[in-house]
């Protein structure tokens, strides 16, 4: 199956009341195995991709020619989008020129009327092609490729200035954070949200920062109309801790234990059991049938 883009299956999640996942890719494993997973699953999926982890896989024209390659070659009959993460406005047009079939535009850390302007350009851009867009508003915490957003909680009125313009899905914060959340953590502000839903109608919402959420309040903010839950660090997590058990336990030095498709095998697997298991808390497994 091509890639597609995320409106339909994110316009079908806001009204099943379950969310897409969204898992970031930052390499061939990680892409296996997330999409065999989801395939056996019958789920849904956007595949994330952070400006970093596009640098890193050597440009988003490789990222996306593997993906669509990968998609194909496995035989992936889900839907499956390919979507830029947190993208620059450069960023932005460089992935709709390099075949991705979903953008997100971050311009939270821009002025209101900035990131206004440059998001419906971006908007009718995507428009044309038949991409769906993802617009930001309000930092989300933590740090993304060197970024420290310290604004956590969405203003409703620019909540819906940005949703006035039409965006496929919205994310705000909600005091959700990237990567490892603090122990102090106060959890993610349910009434914020209700305040950002009762402005932006059936727009999918989407929480950022999905990893170490609590389940139940994961669940929650799906009731309250989050459509997309994104998770990168708990997959990192995970393939680093097989990997870790792997060496530890010294298979590196049994046989050919050290090559890569041995050494890369247990962290692929742990990735695949993640998947499984955020699948099932976000409610999406059967939802490609
Ligand atoms: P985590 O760091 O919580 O996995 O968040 C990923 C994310 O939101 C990517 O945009």
């Amino acid at each position: 199956m091509a890639l597609v883009s995320a409106k339909e299956m994110l316009q079908k999640a806001e009204a099943g009341h379950y969310a897409v996942a969204q898992f970031n890719i930052n390499n061939l494993e990680w892409t296996k195995s997330i999409l065999l997973e989801c395939e056996e699953l019958k789920a849904p999926v956007i595949l994330g991709v952070s400006e970093g982890a596009g640098k890193y896989m050597t440009g988003f024209k490789t990222v996306a020619a593997m993906v669509k390659a990968m998609v194909e070659s496995l035989g992936i009959t889900v839907p499956v989008a390919l979507h830029l993460d947190h993208g620059s406005y450069e960023g932005a047009k460089a992935c709709i020129e390099a075949g991705f079939s979903s953008i997100m535009f971050d311009g939270s850390s821009l002025p209101i009327d900035e990131n206004i302007a440059k998001t419906k350009e971006l908007i009718a851009a995507c428009e044309k092609l038949g991409i769906s867009l993802e617009a930001e508003v309000g930092g989300i915490g933590g740090e993304e490729d060197g970024v420290i957003s310290t604004g956590e909680c969405a203003d409703p009125a620019e909540c819906k200035a940005v949703n006035d313009l039409g965006p496929t899905m919205l994310a705000c914060g909600i005091g959700n954070i990237h990567g490892k959340y603090p122990a102090n953590w106060k959890g993610l502000q349910f009434q914020v949200l209700e305040n950002i839903r009762a402005v932006t109608g059936n727009t999918p919402l989407v929480l950022h920062g999905g990893s170490g959420i609590p389940d139940e309040q994961i669940k929650k903010a799906i009731s309250m109309g989050v459509a997309k839950v994104n998770v990168n660090t708990e997959c990192q997590l995970v393939f680093a801790a097989a990997t870790r058990k792997y060496i530890e336990e010294g298979k590196d030095q049994q046989g050919k234990g050290y090559d890569p498709r041995k050494l890369l095998a247990p962290g692929a697997q742990a990735i695949r059991d993640e998947v499984r298991n955020r699948l099932e808390v976000f409610g999406s497994i059967g939802k490609a049938e």
